[in-house]
């Protein structure tokens, strides 16, 4: 009988020849247990997902009870469903005024396509400018806003009327005019290996947009739902998009996205034609119950207010003359290294010692660090002097 590795490689798709290939058992807070019963602390939370630990039990308890009630019942947006109801209100009442309507997705990458079509359809507009090293997803919309010729080369052609600025260059404000539908971008780039906007930048994107009638959409995919010490990103900032991202975090676990706006642009969807963007299975009930107890326990925890402390003792302990670089805000952080070479050996040599750690999609050179938020201060030094040892190891190896 083949064993489930063979299995999996048989018959599960893999995009790369590398794959992982830990075979989980099972999950649990802050930890991953294998078949061959190791355990592992996740610096990683499933890439920025587990931001409440994993199988918490008030997400746990939602899902059962929703169980109970019904699973899917119809397509998205036509009967009234209590979990995304609800999920919605919530979200509305905690984001400013204008991100009022909800519009569920299964996906980051589908929110990313619903908001790339409802920006053309309420400015009329076709133009969209993205940003070099951006990820928003990996479908043909999604793609075609990817600030990486590498993986889009093979699938053009794309999207027409995308343009990609250079993050942080006033200069290049000026393309955006009276003909751009909208401006994507990352509140942090993660996977260009975690790059911060300036602050002051950020302002004058948001003023240009508004002088030509352009709509900002930020991602909030992986920075939302507490990662970077605030329940969302955009308020380090202080500026308002006119679309906003969520997926990930969102759902405690269980899969969703969102594309939120005001009720004025959203209702662009409903007419000419009507049914502007179709989803079966977004905002799936269970999703919902889930996403909305994930939610509410990181509002009555305020899980994101210990994340400041968390990052500097990340910063404190990871000090080492092989360390670069340390990028990013809150739990969403970048080691920069020398080589892939490097990352890929010292978090194997971490995985051996029980930690999880990654790489970035357009940045081999850093290691990825962000853990569910529920870290504790004794789990993050152990979980840095991992890495010091395997760095050092790592590059002791290179000697011999
Ligand atoms: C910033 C950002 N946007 C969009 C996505 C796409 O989300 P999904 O993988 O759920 O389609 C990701 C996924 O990594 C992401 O990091």
């Amino acid at each position: 009988m083949l064993s489930q590795k063979q299995l999996f490689l048989l018959n599960t798709a893999q995009t790369s020849n590398s794959p992982r290939f830990l075979e989980i058992e099972r999950a649990e807070g802050n930890y991953l247990y294998d078949v061959d019963g190791n355990k592992y602390l996740d610096l990683v939370s499933g890439f920025a997902v587990s931001n409440i630990g994993h199988r918490h039990p008030v997400v746990l308890e939602a899902i059962k009870n929703q169980l109970d009630r019904y699973l899917h019942v119809t397509v998205y947006g036509e009967y009234v469903q209590s979990p995304q109801v609800n999920f919605a209100h919530l979200l509305a009442r905690i984001l400013p005024e204008n991100l009022s309507s909800v519009y569920f997705t299964n996906s980051g990458a589908e929110a990313t396509e619903g908001a790339l079509k409802l920006a053309k359809r309420y400015t009329g507009r076709t133009e969209i400018l993205s940003f070099h090293h951006s990820y928003h997803g990996s479908t043909h919309g999604a793609l075609s806003v990817m600030g990486n010729e590498y993986y889009k080369q093979a699938y053009r052609p794309l999207l027409p009327d995308v343009r990609f600025l250079d993050l942080n260059d006033e200069e290049q404000l000026e393309w955006i005019t009276e003909k751009t539908a909208a401006v994507i971008l990352e509140s942090i780039q993660g996977e260009a290996g975690i790059r911060v906007p300036d602050k002051n930048y950020f302002k004058k994107l948001r003023t240009k947009c508004d002088e030509t009638g352009t709509l900002l959409i930020l991602d909030e995919i992986q920075t939302g739902f507490g990662r970077t010490g605030k329940l969302f990103c955009f308020e380090h900032y202080d500026l308002v998009p006119d679309i906003l991202l969520i997926a990930k975090g969102m759902g405690g676990g269980m899969p969703i996205g969102a594309f939120i706006s005001s009720k004025k642009i959203m209702d662009s969807l409903k007419e000419n034609p009507i049914l502007g963007h179709i989803t079966t299975f977004g905002g799936h009930p269970v999703s919902c119950a889930a996403g909305l107890a994930s939610l509410k326990l990181i509002l009555e925890k305020k899980l994101f207010e210990n994340v400041p402390e968390k990052e500097t003792l990340f910063r404190t302990h990871l000090v080492h003359p092989k360390i670069k670089e340390i990028r990013g805000i809150g739990l969403m952080l970048s080691l920069q290294l020398d080589s892939f070479e490097h990352v890929e050996k010292i978090s194997s040599l971490c995985a051996k010692e029980g930690l999880i750690i990654d790489w970035f999609l357009h940045c081999e050179t850093a290691m990825r660090i962000a853990p569910p938020l529920t870290i504790s201060n004794k789990e993050i030094i152990l979980a840095c002097n991992i890495i010091k040892k395997a760095i050092d190891e790592a590059y002791k190896s290179d000697n011999n």
